[in-house]
């Protein structure tokens, strides 16, 4: 990876686009049994993100001025577990797979845009580009640690009651 991939803010950037593309095709799949492999890979890699976020880039970017943003930020990633925790043990065919999906999908998409509207931009002027390369190795080496343990999205069920602490 290049300097620019391994930028925690770029990193992140990327990885939201990703999701995004592949939310779109869960959505768009043509049958139930593709329907439910494409979100099991959309719930890994939301887990995953939102996890290196809250235990290694929140925490390392915290300041007066991202203070707000990023008390927001945890509570929007609660909803978003909340969703999934309710997503998890549902097939595709039944009832409140849809409607529940199409409430993640826009809650994810706008969550995204919160971030690199107002918290990344906070960031940039927070940490340099040295700062901002070392903790996007951070950042992969957890995530690359939480793939190799099965199924990451299987977590999100112990994290429903409460946001993650910002500390
Ligand atoms: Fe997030
Ligand atoms: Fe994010």
């Amino acid at each position: 990876m290049n300097e620019k991939e391994t930028d925690a803010v770029q990193f992140l950037i990327s990885q939201h686009r990703a999701l995004e593309h592949l939310l779109k095709q869960t959505a768009d799949a043509d049958s139930d049994e593709k329907k439910k492999a494409l979100f099991a890979e959309a719930g890994d890699q939301l887990t995953v993100h939102i996890k290196s976020e809250e235990e290694i880039f929140y925490p390392a970017v915290k300041a007066a001025r991202t203070e707000d943003d990023l008390l927001e930020s945890l509570e929007e990633h609660l909803s978003l577990k909340r969703l999934l925790a309710d997503l998890l043990p549902l097939d595709p065919s039944e009832k409140l797979f849809e409607p529940k999906f199409k409430v993640l999908k826009e809650q994810t998409e706008h969550h995204h845009k919160e971030e690199e509207e107002h918290l990344f931009p906070a960031v940039l002027k927070l940490l340099d580009g040295p700062q901002r390369h070392t903790l996007g190795q951070e950042m992969i080496a957890l995530q690359m640690r939480l793939a190799t343990r099965g199924e990451p999205r299987e977590a999100v069920v112990n994290e429903t009651a409460a946001a993650a602490p910002l500390e």
